[in-house]
């Protein structure tokens, strides 16, 4: 994890421009005009919007401008307000804070592996700079990007100059992609982010010594815990024991005890709630390290105990 993962640090919002229909470009600025810590690609930051309300973007713009950060944010008609406060209300010279960057999607561009980029409508943010990062690294590389219409795709034109290598698939020109096929041949890596049904899909191309490497926005889903009952947690640092609930979460559990700890989508998927473990089981409900992840971390926000209690560094 990176060291300014946690860090906040205010912003100024340096241009906004609308990249295609429903998706705003933000480039964020220090106040301070130092340089902003560094990233790598697959590395996204929490942006803290008014009202406690957090949202995570990848970042998408180049990683050696330390002058600033972009994001891009996709209008979610259906969301909770985050991007619909970023589409109409975030001006121009407004600051903000965020919060990283993390990141939980690391790409070496280095290898000779084969390497295919697999993006679903926004799912393109975290791939754009592997996707330049492979090219500038003389990588075999190929990237297959869905979308409902180009008209929704934001980043063609960026893409536009290696028609060899970029294949774009358009629900209203009638071409759909075909994850299984995209694994024919020598066996190499996949990189995909998109919608759920999309990296589902992806995930189950773990075959023939392909690897495959995941970013969801949207969090996973799962049947019954396989331990439903009540367990219990001690917190090392502390020294205490809490007891967690069936239907609590560690994380609401550790927070009523009044210990302060990181969190931001509160789902599984931005990674900022990851914990140490020092003793126990662990289910990883959560779409950052997964089910059957090993390490000794977890998301405290979804994931559980796989059995009685668990020793965490808190
Ligand atoms: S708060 Fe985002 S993964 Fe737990």
């Amino acid at each position: 994890m990176s060291v300014f993962s946690d860090i906040q640090r205010p912003v100024v919002v340096q241009a906004r421009r609308e990249l295609v229909e429903g998706v705003l470009a933000l480039d964020l600025a220090p106040t301070n005009g130092r340089p902003l810590p560094p990233w790598t690609p697959g590395s996204h930051v929490d942006l803290l919007l008014p009202g406690g309300v957090e949202r995570q973007y990848s970042l998408c713009g180049d990683p050696a401008d330390r002058g600033s950060y972009r994001v891009a944010v996709l209008r979610e008609p259906d969301g909770r307000g985050g991007s619909a406060f970023v589409h109409d209300v975030l001006a121009v010279g407004d600051t903000l804070r965020v919060r990283g960057p993390r990141n939980h999607f690391p790409f070496d561009p280095g290898g000779n592996q084969r390497t295919v980029f697999v993006a679903g409508g926004i799912g393109i943010t975290p791939l754009l700079s592997m996707v330049q990062a492979a090219d500038a690294a003389g990588a075999d590389w190929s990237l297959h990007y869905a979308g409902r219409s180009r008209a929704t795709m934001a980043f063609l034109d960026q893409l536009a100059g290696q028609p060899d290598r970029v294949h774009v698939y358009a629900a209203d020109e009638g071409r759909r992609l075909d994850v299984a096929s995209l694994v024919d041949g020598p066996a190499g890596r996949v990189f995909c982010c998109g919608p759920r049904r999309l990296v589902d899909a992806v995930d189950a191309l773990s075959v023939n010594g392909w690897t495959v490497h995941t970013e969801r926005f949207e969090a996973r889903e799962f049947g019954p815990p396989v331990w439903p009952d009540a367990f219990d947690i001690e917190l090392a640092l502390s020294g205490s024991t809490l007891r967690v609930q069936p239907g609590e979460s560690i994380l609401d559990a550790v927070e009523d005890s009044g210990a302060v700890v990181v969190s931001s989508c509160r789902v599984g998927t931005c990674g900022s709630c990851e914990t140490p473990v020092l003793e126990g089981s662990v289910e990883h409900r959560d779409s950052v390290i997964g089910p059957g992840g090993a390490g000794q971390t977890m998301m405290i926000c979804v994931s559980r105990a796989a059995g009685p209690s668990l020793v965490l560094e808190l």
